[in-house]
Order: C-alpha cells, then structure tokens, then sequence
C-alpha cells in the first residue's frame, strides 16, 4: 500500500529547507507519495486563515506531515487567531499530536560550535518529551481585557487534567525504557513542573507519581521530579546527567530552545509530534521561519532532513531509511559540511548536496 507524506513548507526558511527535505525522500524513499499543502502565513494569504478544513482533513488522512515553519513580520498585525502561528497551533490540535519528541543531540562534528564547552557536550543525547496539545497554549479563558480605569488585563489560563498527564507520562516511560540509560544522574524520566507555585503543576507531580506507582514503576525506568527552572540551571551545567526530560507545553518550549543551544545549532534540531499508535505524527525542526534570513540560500535544512528521519522512523515503519539519514548528515558533518550557523559557508542547496553525497 503507498505511503503518503503530507508537505507543509509554510513561510521564511520552510519552503527552503523543504525543497531539500524532498530531493533526501525522492532518494531514500522513492515510492513514498508527496503531497504539498499550505499553513502558516502561506495559506493566509491564498485564503484568509492559517488552516483551512481541507488541509486539516488530508493532514489527518495522510500517514505522516512534514512541516516547515510558520510565521514573520509581514502577519504581524493580523488578528492572533489568524496568525500563521494559530495555524500551527490548529493542527497540532487538530490532529491530537499531543506528544512532541524533541531530541537533542550533539554530533561529535559540532561539540565545538556549542555555546558550552566540548567536554559538557560531546556525546550528548537527551530527549525533551513535551505536552503539546494542552497547558497554557490552550487553556480557557484566555484575553486581554479593558478595566473600568482604562488600563488593561491580559491573562492566560494554565490547565491539564489527570488524562492528559497520564498519556504523556506513559509515552515518556516507553521511550526511555527504549533507551535504557537509567544510570545517568536524571535517568529514566526526569519530569519537571513548578509545583512550588502553580496548582497545576502541582497537579503534574501527584498525577505523573501516581500513575508510576500504580502502573510504571515495574518497568525498571526510574522517576525524577525537578523544578523547571532547576532543570534548566542544570542543562547548562550537567546536560549529560539527562536522559528523557517530561515537561508540560509551555516548560517544554524553553527548556528546548535552550537545549538545542547545546548541540551547536538550533538549525540541526528536529521535532516528532505524535498522537495514538497508528495515526498520523507531524513532523517539525525546531527552528522557526528565521525571517531574517528567508529567502538568501543561507538556512540550514538538517533540521528539516532530520525531521524527515524521524518521520520514516516513527510513523511510517522504515527504520533502515532513518538510519542511512542520520548516518548521511553525521557523515557529512565529519566532511567539515556547514552551513553559516555551524560556522561555514555551505548555501542550503550545497548543504544538501553533501548529505545526498552521503546516501
Ligand atoms: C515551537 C514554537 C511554537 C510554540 C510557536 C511557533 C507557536 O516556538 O514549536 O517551539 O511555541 O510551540
Ligand atoms: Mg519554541
């Protein structure tokens, strides 16, 4: 039966890293279908909103969706539920991708180009297991209101419930099994809330504790809780002691922008955001539209390729093909390939010549 991968290069730096995503599939996986689709400010501006209910319905019809990324000045003034980043925001919901895998990982090539030092780095392999679908990106209610004195009130309404912290808790707990590095200082499941301050991230701790004593504690992965900001005081100082970080929607954004600090670039870091076994998981690079440099050759599309990896592995059965990719950057990598953001001056297309040179 034919596999199709949905594609969503959306705006800035998407289409770019995309283009090169595609020519890395056409060769791993040339019997995989592509389809193309719009989101972000892309489908804005063709059709008045960031996601439309066709893209919404392939986007769960299809077995895997590889995004770009979305988003950029040009929609800054645009009503916030139109903005590209709703779109986003729409089809993680839409597709109930409520588990989102943000690996961190510092290929030996690059341990110099982190902000730390090679020794805090190299070798490093952490795992961020982000809530996605919930918490305080989609809590109710939620405004900006007028007061009776003139000024105003913005707020937010952080919430989960025990089902939404138990789903992710468990896919946590089968992936670190998977990996096996409970003897790391935070190994197994390091789960991180602010349960000194917030009532539901209190409710995070006795829920994710819960669930372990009554069901996960024979799976041999042992469980820490850690303050968020303490983890992240402690990525920069002991990185290595992790191994899979839990953390809610909005913790799990930070604590991964500032881990993929450590791998040398944001611009190698991809993303898998899962639902249920057996639907369809969208696929993302951590970086953002990097308007600032949209357009000029100069992104780097590892990210992008890596996320494709992930795809292959995680969604769509093929294994072997993720492993040649990653094996395919590493090499290329160890070839002193880079883009700017890794220090050299590779364009994007060159960067994917010289992981093609690799498969
Ligand atoms: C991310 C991004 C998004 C988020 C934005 C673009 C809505 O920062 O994927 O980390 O906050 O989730
Ligand atoms: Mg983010």
């Amino acid at each position: 039966m034919t596999q199709t991968l949905l594609l969503l290069p959306g705006d800035g730096i998407g289409p770019e890293v995309i283009e090169q995503t595609v020519r890395v599939a056409e060769k791993i996986a040339p019997d995989l279908a592509l389809d193309y689709g719009l989101v972000g400010g892309a489908s804005y501006d063709e059709h008045g909103t960031p996601l439309t209910d066709e893209t919404l319905a392939r986007a769960k019809a299809v077995d895997a969706v590889l995004m770009g990324s979305v988003g950029g000045p040009k929609w800054d003034s645009v009503a916030r539920h139109h903005r590209p980043e709703a779109g986003l925001l729409n089809l993680r919901k839409g597709m109930d991708v409520y588990a989102n895998l943000r690996p961190a990982l510092c290929f030996s090539a690059l341990a110099d180009a982190s902000a730390l030092k090679r020794h805090l780095v190299e070798g490093l392999d952490i795992l961020i297991v982000r809530e996605l679908v919930g918490g305080v990106y989609f809590g109710q209610p939620k405004g900006i209101e007028t007061l009776a004195d003139g000024t105003r009130r913005g707020f937010d309404n952080a919430e989960y419930t025990t089902p939404e912290i138990h789903r992710i808790t468990r896919v946590a707990f089968d992936i670190a099994k998977g990996r096996g590095n409970s003897d790391r200082r935070w190994g197994g499941v390091c789960s991180v809330e602010k349960s000194n301050v917030m009532d539901s991230g209190q409710l995070w701790k006795e829920e994710v504790q819960a669930l372990y004593d009554a069901e996960l504690k024979d799976m041999g992965v042992p469980l820490h809780h850690m303050l968020a900001d303490a983890c992240a005081m402690q990525l920069v100082r002991e990185p290595k002691g992790f191994d899979v970080i839990l953390a809610d929607n909005l913790f799990g954004d930070m604590l991964s922008d500032e881990a993929s600090m450590l791998t040398g670039s944001i611009g190698m870091l991809p993303s898998a955001s899962l639902s249920d076994a057996g639907k369809p998981g969208l696929y993302e690079p951590v970086h953002g539209s990097a308007p600032d440099i949209a357009g000029q050759g100069k992104a780097n599309p590892c990210a992008a390729i890596l996320s494709l990896e992930m795809a292959l592995r995680w969604n769509l059965g093929r294994s072997d093909a993720a492993d040649a990719i990653t094996q395919a950057v590493s090499n290329a990598l160890d070839k002193g390939a880079r883009t700017p953001d890794l220090g050299g001056e590779m364009s994007t297309s060159q960067m994917g010549d010289a992981i093609l040179a690799e498969l």
